[in-house]
């Protein structure tokens, strides 16, 4: 992206990467992403807010060239994850002057992990601020937002926010602000769901931080920016407080079609009792779409055929993946089939401690389900329909 004014003296410098494919060599990005970086004049002094993943290295140089930076006195670093501080080594060499400023843990990953030298950072306590002249920076100490460093900003004079990965989308447009609210939802869903939604709790802890902050502008460190703050402050709070939706999440694999039949059955009795289901096929599930229902679900059911006398590895993954995303989910469930055995329940169950759930059943049916195997599918979808009632879930 071109550098672009947001406020007199504050200008966006990040990069758009309209290609990148997964992130983490984990997360799927189908709409690409974007490193946001900022440069902020003060009368006396200079920051560079965060700087880019280091694949945009020269974007981030182009940006400031065609500013004409000559000085940074202080490269904000919020978050030591490589997509934000990746060019921090390149941006400290051209500006000889620049210090480092961030947390005290964050200091210790920035050595660890890109041999910055101790000498070039300034390290500040939660609430710490610093004059640029006529531009005034406040740290907010926010851990786990997306690693126990982390740190968010506040531009008290133009009353913007700058909150790093938190209220972040990876989405790439030109767009400098959002435009299409539905797209914006959606793909700030989608990151909430993959990289904030296990640490839920730690959000809730720091929440009431952001209270203080009258805010204009939301400026994250992916995606556009946000000039209606209460929109994706908003969604968070459903996303991090609400109590789980009246919905079954059902990600299945089925092998010879036994699973698929009793998945079938059970889908329908529980659209009939009013239940909603998101049902995902894991061989050609976007993990990223599976991960964005988890957020609001009540119920996870697991539907696995046996294979090498276990569960099917597709099944296993997406169990380990909702194990470690920590949804809020209260109940799951277990169906599906099998030839002669296995210990395919003792494995799925085992897989999920992270997860607060009450198990409501498991119905495996050897080879075809029959009439007996249907009947436990609907006294099932009774009890998960009951549940959520008396769990007061809509
Ligand atoms: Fe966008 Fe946790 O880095």
């Amino acid at each position: 992206m071109q550098a672009r004014e947001i406020t007199t003296g504050v200008s966006y410098v990040g990069a758009i990467d309209w290609d990148r494919r997964l992130f983490d060599s984990l997360i799927p990005l189908p709409d690409g992403t974007s490193y946001n970086a900022y440069f902020i004049k003060g009368k006396e002094k200079t920051a560079l807010i965060d700087t880019v993943d280091p694949t945009k290295g020269n974007v981030l140089e182009e940006n400031l060239k065609k500013l004409d930076v000559k000085t940074i006195d202080y490269v904000i670093t919020h978050h030591a994850e490589q997509d934000h501080s990746g060019t921090l080594p390149r941006i400290l060499e051209k500006y000889p002057k620049a210090r480092v400023v961030c947390t005290h843990r964050c200091q210790e990953l920035l050595i660890n992990l890109l041999a910055i030298s101790e000498d070039r950072i300034v390290t500040v306590d939660d609430k710490e601020s610093i004059s640029l002249g006529g531009k005034t920076l406040e740290f907010i100490h926010f851990p786990w937002v997306h690693w126990p460093e982390t740190m968010l900003s506040y531009l008290k004079e133009d009353k913007i926010l700058f909150p790093c990965d938190l209220f972040g989308a990876h989405l790439a447009t030109s767009d400098l602000y959002v435009t299409d609210e539905g797209q914006a939802y959606e793909s700030a869903k989608r990151y909430y769901a993959e990289i904030m939604m296990p640490f839920r709790t730690n959000i809730q802890k720091s929440w009431n931080k952001l209270d203080e902050y009258p805010i204009d502008i939301i400026a994250p460190s992916h995606g556009p920016l946000h000039k209606k703050p209460e929109l994706i402050m908003g969604a968070y709070k459903d996303w991090v407080f609400s109590e789980p939706k009246n919905t079954v999440v059902l990600p299945y694999i089925s092998m010879h079609g036994s699973t698929r039949l009793m998945v079938d059955h059970l889908v329908g009795a529980l659209i009939d009792k009013g239940v909603t289901v998101k049902q995902f096929d894991l061989t050609v599930t976007d993990i990223g779409k599976l991960a964005m229902e988890l957020v609001d679900a009540a119920t996870i059911v697991l539907g696995v055929p046996t294979v090498l006398a276990g569960a099917h590895p597709n099944v296993v993954y997406a169990a380990f993946l909702a194990n470690a995303l920590r949804p809020k989910a209260k109940f799951a469930a277990i169906i599906g089939s099998y030839g002669w055995g296995g210990k395919t329940v003792e494995q799925l169950t085992g897989l999920i401690p992270n997860l607060k759930v009450e198990v409501l059943g498991t119905v495996l049916s050897q080879g075809l389900p029959r009439e007996a195997d249907y009947k436990a599918l609907d006294e099932l979808a009774d009890t998960i329909a009951r549940k959520h009632k008396e769990s007061g879930i809509k």
